[in-house]
Parts: structure tokens; C-alpha cells; sequence
């Protein structure tokens, strides 16, 4: 970095859903997943961030959505910013405001798109070139997920298998406009519980004590490798239920979890049944359900058939708001 340069930079980040679920850390040093995760890129919502490092400031400064950050989620940043600061050899204290375009409460993974757009400024900001595979690399120490919301379309994230991590990173299987006519119809509902386990100890707690966490490992090859060969031939068919059946196998080790993580409502139970009432009425599957670690749905769908999807659904008691939503391109620096 030249003398006299501000030492800031601006990146957004995408949000991204997990068709096949990263859940359970093998590897707490590296931060390596005990399986590869596949997600979706989402368009129009973003995280925009901004990191100023200066060296008159004593403590980092963190304005999340406004609000001055305390507690849990300022400690994330300011660990995040360590390892930054460790990275480039600069000691300053930082001014990092972070904003979303998009509501924190709806459910929407905000930490993926935050801590990839972290790694985004706050690299950049002290002139670290890193390439979006290193980026990958660095943002999922903020958030297992963000290293996936580095690219755009549908991104893989490798668990690899080198014991230092190295081999660790996100990538992109295919870009945005791969498959135009996938759309993501996202299902807001109400009084979704806030998370009282926070994801990285709800997924220890899944490996340390569900009986169905070692079974879920062992299918999730072969799951991964369908899901993969039907987002190549765009085969929505083939597609949907394989998602729905991950998503079902997740929920089943969260819930058989000790003490057990149950993350729905009655309403986000009721779209799951209404998906599958769905695709039987219809005689084959028009739409594929699957959610994170919270109440709010994402049910995937084709264009043609997303009206009326997102109407049946949308009526169910309990809905709040509905999007539809496309794959989208992934993080970049605004200059
Ligand atoms: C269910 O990435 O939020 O959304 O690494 O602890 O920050 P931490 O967890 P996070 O967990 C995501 C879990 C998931 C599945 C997924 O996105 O792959």
C-alpha cells in the first residue's frame, strides 16, 4: 500500500441457501466442515461494507445497520479483524460500518453475506491481494458460510482433506446465468424464535450428540454428487426432491439432537406439508423445499410455475411476507 493512501475499501456480499447443508466443524483450528456444502447465490440483497483502519484510533468501531455493535457480534468482528490484522502485519484499530439492504430478522443468512463482505473490505482496505479463492479461505473463519458467498450462481464449498485446511475453499460449479429460469420463492413467516444456540455450537452439539449425524455423513457423498449432476443438466425433477430429502436429513439431525435444536413453526411446517401435497397432486415435483437454522422457508421452482406456488403458499396462516428471488453474481469491491 502506498504511504499517504487511506488504508479503506468497500466490498458487498451476497447472501447465499445451502442446497446441501454445512453442519458439524471436524476441524476447529482450520474451521474445516466435517462435508462439502453446495449453495445458491441470491440476487438484489447485499451486505455493504466498509473498513477504515486508522492508526490514531485505541479499539475497533463497529456500527452494524446503524447501531453501534456490542457483545457477540462485535467480538466476531474484532476476532475476524485479528486475523486480518495478524495476515498484513498492521496493528491499527478499525472503523467498520456494515449495512444491510435487506432485514437482519428476516431470516435471511445475514452472517454469510457479512463476514464474506468483511473479508472483502477489510483485505483490501490494508492492500492484501488476495484471490476470491483466498477470500473463500479467510471469510469462513468470520462464518462457515460466507466462504461461499464470494462467488455467485452455484457455489461448492471443499472440506478437503489436507490436515492444515489448504485444500479448504469455495468455488464456483456455475454462474449466475446458468440456470435462469431456478427461482428461489423465499417465505417469511411469523414470530419466527430468535436463534438461543448460536450455529456454531447448536452444529458441535449435533456431532457430539445425534445418533443420525454419523449416517447423514456417510449418504452425503453420493447425495451431493445427484445434486450436483442435476443443477449441470438443469433438471428440476431430478432436483427438488434431492434437495428436500438433504434438507429433511439436516432437520432430522438438529432435531434428534441433545438437548434438541427445533428451529420451525407450525407454519414453516405446514410448507413443507403443502410442498409435498403439491408436487403429489401435480404427479411430479414442481417445487423443492429446504431451510437453515431458523423458521423462514426458501422453496425452489421454475419461473412458470412460481406464481402459482408462491400463492399457495402465501395463503397459508402464519405467512408474513413472500420473494422470489434468481441466483445472483457473488461479492465485489466498490470503488
Ligand atoms: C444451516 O455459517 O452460520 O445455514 O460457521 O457457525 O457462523 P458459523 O455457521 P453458519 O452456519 C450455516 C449453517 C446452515 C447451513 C449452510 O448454510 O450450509
Amino acid at each position: 500500500m502506498p504511504r499517504g493512501e487511506p488504508l479503506a475499501a468497500t466490498y458487498e456480499a451476497p447472501p447465499n441457501i445451502a442446497l446441501v447443508k454445512y453442519w458439524g466443524v471436524r476441524d476447529r483450528e482450520h474451521q474445516v466442515p466435517y462435508n462439502s456444502s453446495i449453495s445458491v447465490t441470491l440476487d438484489r440483497l447485499r451486505s455493504r461494507t466498509t473498513v477504515r483502519f486508522d492508526p490514531g484510533l485505541g479499539d475497533d468501531d463497529v456500527t452494524l445497520n446503524g447501531e453501534p455493535a456490542t457483545g457477540g457480534p462485535r467480538d466476531a468482528v474484532v476476532r475476524f479483524l485479528d486475523r486480518v490484522r495478524t495476515l498484513a502485519g498492521v496493528p491499527h484499530a478499525a472503523h467498520v460500518t456494515s449495512d444491510n439492504n435487506f432485514p437482519t430478522a428476516s431470516g435471511l443468512a445475514s452472517s454469510a453475506s457479512g463476514f464474506a463482505a468483511l473479508a472483502g473490505a477489510s483485505t483490501a482496505a490494508l492492500g492484501l491481494r488476495l484471490t476470491d479463492r483466498q477470500l473463500s479461505q479467510l471469510a469462513r473463519f468470520g462464518s462457515g458460510s460466507a466462504s461461499r458467498s464470494v462467488f455467485g450462481g452455484f457455489v461448492e464449498w471443499r472440506a478437503g482433506t489436507r490436515s492444515d485446511g489448504s485444500d479448504c475453499y469455495a468455488r464456483p460449479l456455475y454462474g449466475p446465468d446458468h440456470w435462469p429460469s431456478l427461482v428461489d420463492v423465499v417465505l417469511i413467516v411469523k414470530g419466527a424464535p430468535t436463534k438461543v444456540v448460536r450455529s456454531e455450537e447448536a452444529m458441535q452439539a449435533t456431532v457430539a450428540t445425534s445418533p443420525t449425524f454419523s449416517r447423514r455423513l456417510a449418504e452425503l457423498p453420493v447425495r451431493s454428487r445427484k445434486i450436483r449432476a442435476a443443477i449441470g443438466a438443469r433438471d428440476a425433477r431430478r432436483l427438488f426432491p434431492l434437495i428436500m430429502e438433504e434438507c429433511d436429513s439436516f432437520r432430522e439431525a438438529c432435531e434428534t439432537t441433545r438437548p434438541s435444536l427445533d428451529y420451525l413453526t407450525t407454519t414453516s411446517r405446514a410448507i413443507l406439508g403443502e410442498v409435498r401435497a403439491l408436487n403429489r397432486e401435480t404427479g411430479h415435483p414442481v417445487a423443492g423445499y429446504t431451510h437453515d437454522a431458523g423458521a423462514h422457508m426458501h422453496v425452489f421452482t421454475l419461473v412458470r410455475d412460481a406464481p402459482k406456488v408462491r400463492r399457495r403458499l402465501a395463503r397459508l396462516p402464519g405467512v408474513e411476507r413472500t420473494a422470489v428471488l434468481h441466483p445472483g453474481p457473488g461479492g465485489r469491491r466498490v470503488r
